[in-house]
């Protein structure tokens, strides 16, 4: 991740927000190669969503239209949707380094702290695997030196004379942490430390991610509104809209891409979990007998298309969801899944989300149509029946999705004169293909301009470069990830052929100089179902 990240400063892909004040936690911006790439993941999403999606089940064509609504929505819209009430994580600080944890991450934090590994380094392992017997003279020598540095809010650090009542027995290591920051002889309470400084959580408290602000002049509670945690519900309260403007008729779709915010106890992993952050949304609503068809449907259609990505492979899997994870409005209906990334720091799990496909019933429909008032039914001529239609949502992470395709396109090739390379399908590449004059006189510029001008005018973003020997202008497009180079040489004065190296090979082919835009037209724009 390390070398990830440093790269995708160094090249422009992403910065930290607002870096010269010290940066903002949970916020990042997108530099000249990274919004390329992001736009081009939105517009692969939009193409194969909106303008032309795959036949449904019946291979019949599907219906869904876009929509772009307000980051700022009427209040009450997240009372019905359930987040004023429950959109919250549990929470817990440290007593004694006032860090704030979410209760649910302390484990997987515990496993990497520095402080616990050290810890453990002190104990003999015990005759039953993932036990610890603790040395009670190194733990008190510990606690009175290296532990004072790295964690200076443990029990049995603040006051070393603790380890006497530790005894030496087996232990596994939620008990032997819980032993290490019990606060007396007697332990009381159950909590596990904390992760950086090893001192006392609080209990887990509830703390809403929605953002407030205040809309007009009076900051009062009748002014207060929400940044959306979520492009979802304006495709529910616009349900009626959509209907009556349009000759939509189930099964179809509503897809927004957008901004949401969430004010995350911990962002962390880079972009993975941020404050502010954009999702592409499908809410697809179908009459509940073929609610069912209808998830298989998109539970296959969503991986598939992250899989003609190029993340298909080891990298890549569908995960249903168990039922104690299942969300409120899914409990009763058919399930959920999630596609998932091995992203680096995914951890023991192995995987973390990418997107979720939820079956969520008619849970939106019913709570909009209740707390607004307006009847939100649908009148299904071809069954002469009125309903609430349910509805399929498959919900991706398009700033997730950045992180994952930067994650699967970074390659470190050690016997290529410069090895950091980015292998993005060429689709999503942020610049299509680098032109270049050998040298810098003899005609070669004119025929390199010409080309450079074509290309960027029928293919997409390209890079001119005269500087510099050709092995560095292979190796900045390899950090690009420019899929194509295409270079202007002696001989293209006498036989009117260009090269064309290829990022992955770096083989090299020659294309007739007044080929090659559509040579490199057809690679980028590829035919491989992905939008
Ligand atoms: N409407 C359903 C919904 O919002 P979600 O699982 O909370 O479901 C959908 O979010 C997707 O949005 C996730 O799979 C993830 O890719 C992305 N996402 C959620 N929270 C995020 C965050 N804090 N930072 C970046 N991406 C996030």
């Amino acid at each position: 991740m390390e070398r990830l990240v440093a790269l995708c400063k160094r090249r422009g892909f992403i910065f930290q927000c607002s870096e010269i004040y010290g940066g903002i936690n949970g916020f990042w911006d997108y530099g000249p190669l990274g919004v390329e790439l992001k736009n081009n993941l939105r517009d692969a999403w939009w193409d194969v969503m909106v303008r032309n999606p795959p036949p449904g089940p019946d291979g019949q064509p599907v219906d869904i239209v876009g929509l772009d609504c307000s980051i700022i929505s009427h209040p009450r819209v997240w009372e019905a949707s359930g987040h004023v009430g429950g959109f919250a994580d549990p929470m817990q600080t440290c007593r004694q380094c006032k860090k704030l944890f979410r209760a649910d991450h302390v484990a997987e934090s515990l496993a990497e702290s520095e402080w616990v590994a050290a810890l453990l380094e002190l104990c003999e392992p015990g005759a039953v695997p993932n036990t610890w017997i603790p040395r009670r003279g190194e733990l008190e020598r510990w606690a009175k030196t290296r532990g004072r540095k790295l964690a200076p809010g443990l029990a049995i650090v603040r006051e070393p004379g603790l380890v006497a009542g530790i005894a030496e027995d087996e232990h596994d290591a939620p008990a032997l942490l819980t032993i290490v920051s019990s606060p007396g002889p007697t332990i009381s309470e159950v909590r596990p430390p904390c992760p950086v400084c090893g001192g006392d959580l609080t209990e887990p408290r509830q703390f809403n991610l929605m953002f407030e602000t205040f809309v007009g002049a009076v900051r009062d509670d009748e002014a207060k509104a929400y940044l959306r945690p979520e492009t979802a519900q304006g495709m529910f309260y616009n349900f009626k809209n959509v209907l009556d403007s349009t000759r939509v008729k189930v099964p179809f779709g509503i897809c927004q891409v957008g901004r949401s915010f969430r004010n995350e106890v911990t962002p962390r992993n880079y972009i993975f979990r941020s404050r502010e952050f954009e999702q592409m949304e499908l809410e697809f609503f179908v009459h509940p007998s073929e609610a069912d068809t209808w998830y298989q449907y998109w539970r296959q259609a969503r991986y598939d298309w992250w899989c003609g990505l190029g993340l298909a492979g080891r990298n890549l899997r569908l995960r249903d969801h168990d039922q104690d994870e299942l969300a409120h409005y899914a409990k009763d209906s058919g399930g959920c899944c999630d596609v998932e990334y091995a992203f680096p720091f995914s951890g023991e799990k192995g995987f973390t989300e990418l997107e979720g496909i939820a079956y969520r019933s008619n849970y939106d429909l019913t709570q909009h149509q209740r707390v607004s008032g307006v009847k939100l039914e649908y009148f299904d001529a071809e069954r002469n029946e009125r309903y609430l239609p349910h509805v399929i949502e498959p919900a991706a992470g398009l700033t997730r999705g950045v992180l994952a395709v930067l994650c699967e396109a970074y390659t470190v090739d050690e016997t290529r004169p410069s090895p950091e390379l980015m292998r993005f399908h060429p689709r999503l590449a942020p610049v299509k293909a680098g032109v270049f004059p050998l040298v810098n006189k003899e005609g070669m510029p004119e025929v390199a301009e010409r080309i450079y001008q074509d290309l960027r005018r029928r293919v997409g973003p390209c890079q001119y470069d005269a500087k510099q020997s050709i092995g560095k202008r292979y190796a900045r497009m390899d950090e690009a990830g420019t899929p194509f180079c295409v270079t202007v040489d002696g001989q293209t004065l006498t036989d009117q052929t260009v090269t064309v190296r290829d990022r992955d090979t770096g083989s090299q082919v020659r294309v007739a100089s007044d080929q090659v835009v559509g040579w490199v037209a057809g690679r980028v724009r590829g035919d491989d179902g992905i939008g």
